[in-house]
């Protein structure tokens, strides 16, 4: 008892005097406020359907390989599948390289998702801004991302870092908060995204209004995902059901 005790002091010491050799200390005035946050309505300004028929959202960008030359381009449509195309350049004028992607839908419980689509873009060229348009040939929409310089020991480069998300009016603050920061490059993403667990039925339109609550970041950066334990879709009564029809 006594011997363990001894060792936890020791342990803070030490914990404090890194503490003070690393000055981590604090690094910003922003603070998520402390209450119980509530989430969004469905219909808030920033869960919006962008305009027109069958206009791509909840539109978001990943690492697609391991050294930063390639991303992985991923959209929605609501009304019919349309285009897999992406079409791309170093230019927003002249957008003159083309990847073709793939769609894929899926159902849970009373919920159908809309069509969802990637696609990658290859052998892409190192801190270079590229543009991008999904939705070609209907209603279509631009976006545009830097990629990160050639790996090697001087690179600079900034991530992001936020978990335990979620949609409510403190994660609206936090991504206003984040996407005010230029350095930022990418984000990486510590898990718990939507929290849409905490519906009926795990409500995955609160999946969808995720999408379009983070697109204005995510469209534009690569988030790098990690999941937490509320990406968890458990449904005992699924399985419950299956083997009493059995
Ligand atoms: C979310 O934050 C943005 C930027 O501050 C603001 O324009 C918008 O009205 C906010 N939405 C809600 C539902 O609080
Ligand atoms: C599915 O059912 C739940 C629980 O009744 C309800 O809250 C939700 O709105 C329904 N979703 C759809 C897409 O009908
Ligand atoms: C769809 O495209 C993505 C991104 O290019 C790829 O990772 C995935 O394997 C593809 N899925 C199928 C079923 O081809
Ligand atoms: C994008 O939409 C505009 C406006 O409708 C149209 O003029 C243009 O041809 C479309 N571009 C592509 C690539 O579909």
């Amino acid at each position: 008892m006594k011997k363990q005790r001894v060792g936890i002091l020791f342990g803070l010491i030490f914990v404090a005097q890194l503490t003070v050799r690393c000055n981590g200390g604090v690094t910003s005035t922003y603070r998520r406020r402390l209450a119980e946050p509530v989430d969004m309505p469905v219909d808030a300004d920033v869960f919006q359907v962008p305009p027109g028929y069958n206009a791509p959202q909840q539109v978001h960008i990943t690492q697609g390989d391991y050294d930063g030359s390639a991303v992985i381009i991923s959209w929605v449509t609501a009304d019919e599948p349309g285009s897999n195309t992406v079409l791309y350049g170093t230019s927003n004028t002249k957008l003159d390289m083309s990847a073709e992607g793939n769609v894929t839908q899926y159902h849970y419980y009373n919920y159908t998702s809309g069509y969802i689509h990637h696609c990658t873009l290859e052998q892409l060229a190192f801190d270079t801004m590229y543009y991008y348009t999904v939705g070609v040939g209907g209603t279509n929409r631009t976006f545009y991302f830097k990629t990160p310089p050639l790996p090697n020991s001087d690179a600079s480069y900034t991530f992001g870092l936020i978990g335990d998300f979620g949609q409510t009016y403190d994660s609206n603050s936090t991504l206003t908060h984040y996407k005010a920061n230029p350095d930022a490059a990418t984000l990486l993403f510590l898990g718990d995204f939507s929290y849409a667990d905490g519906y009926p039925y795990h409500d995955n339109i609160r999946w969808d209004t995720w999408g379009r609550f983070i697109e204005s970041s995510v469209a534009y950066q690569p988030w790098i995902w990690t999941v937490g334990n509320h990406e968890i879709d458990f449904a005992p009564e699924l399985v419950f059901q299956k083997h009493k029809t059995n």
